[in-house]
């Protein structure tokens, strides 16, 4: 059910869960300090309990509460917060739950743009715990449609489409910083603000490092990757110029413009997954992506979608 701020800010106060809008994609909100809110969000899901969340917070002087931030994660909190940056510190002792952040004795801020979400962070005075707001490995929520197909009994602010699309960039800041997840904030700006080459931990084969699962964000239906052709039994996905053929097809970004592509990206995973599985089609097939700046994120997010 759609519902407005007011009644999910009362939610929220009673350990319940709603679906919020964010800058980046639909999230799935809890009281951070309660471990009954937290435990829903785990449970709606279907996500594994080692599998740490994202503690939303108003401002960095809200999230110094929780976190140790280094000269570093202060450097990255000022230039890029409130925005798609996730950053990973060491935890302070707080009130916000164990089950939140797995009990591990690192905990993942953010700092959220979203005029929603922000308000309903400082008139709540409560910290979020809010994941994506899909089944856990599958395609996350640009807008509020997506969560009520998905999910019959989360209530859900409509906030829009989501500006940008694709989740946070996730930074670990607690020793040299590297990227967990790429995202808009791109390694080369991280690069340059911090005057040192940033790298990117790609851990695709582990779920030690939580979350980074090698199969995520994936529809029903099978999808190829970095293709030059589909078939009549295909959806296709173009980008720029590309001209796949098929069945049905989209184009993330006519103009080849990667950052309209990463705003599209989910939507259209899901409207071709939808279509696939009404005509019985075999598969998705995507356009090749470059992989410079969004188009890494973009990428990312296509190779562990196809993962069978
Ligand atoms: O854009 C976003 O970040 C969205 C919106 C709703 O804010 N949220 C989101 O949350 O993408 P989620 O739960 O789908 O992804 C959070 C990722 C997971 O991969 C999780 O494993 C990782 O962050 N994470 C959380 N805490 C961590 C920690 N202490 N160390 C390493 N990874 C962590
Ligand atoms: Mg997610």
């Amino acid at each position: 059910m759609l519902i407005d701020i007011k009644k999910a800010e009362e939610l929220i106060l009673n350990e319940q869960i709603v679906a919020l809008p964010t800058e980046t994609v639909y999230g799935l909100a809890g009281d951070a300090t309660s471990d009954t809110s937290c435990q829903k969000i785990f449970d709606t899901k279907r996500r594994p309990y080692h599998n740490p969340l994202i503690i939303h917070v108003s401002n960095l002087e809200e999230a110094i509460k929780y976190g140790e931030f280094n000269p570093l994660a202060i450097k990255v909190a000022k230039q890029f917060w409130p925005g798609p940056i996730t950053i990973i510190v060491m935890r302070k002792k707080s009130n916000i739950s164990e089950i939140a952040t797995s009990g591990l004795e690192t905990i993942a801020l953010r700092v959220p743009a979203h005029k929603i979400i922000q308000e309903m962070l400082q008139n709540t005075k409560k910290p979020f715990a809010a994941p994506s707001a899909n089944l856990y490995s599958k395609v996350s929520p640009t807008m509020a449609g997506h969560i009520i197909k998905n999910f019959k009994n989360v209530d859900v602010v409509d906030g829009g489409k989501s500006i940008f699309g694709i989740e946070s960039t996730i930074i670990d800041c607690t020793s040299a910083p590297k990227i967990l997840r790429h995202g808009f904030i791109t390694q080369e700006s991280l690069s340059v603000l911090l005057g040192i080459k940033v790298l990117f931990s790609d851990n695709k084969d582990s779920i030690i490092a939580p979350g980074m699962a090698k199969k995520h964000y994936s529809p029903s239906s099978p999808l190829k990757i970095n293709s030059d052709k589909a078939n009549q039994g295909e959806f296709a996905i173009n980008f720029g110029d590309s001209n796949l053929g098929g069945k049905y097809s989209l184009n993330l970004s006519a103009n080849g413009d990667l950052i309209e592509a990463a705003s599209n990206l989910y939507d259209m995973l899901i409207l071709a997954d939808d279509t696939a599985l009404r005509d019985n089609l075999e598969s998705i097939v995507v356009a090749k992506i470059p992989k410079e700046s969004i188009g890494l994120a973009i990428n990312d997010k296509l190779e562990r979608a196809a993962e069978k």
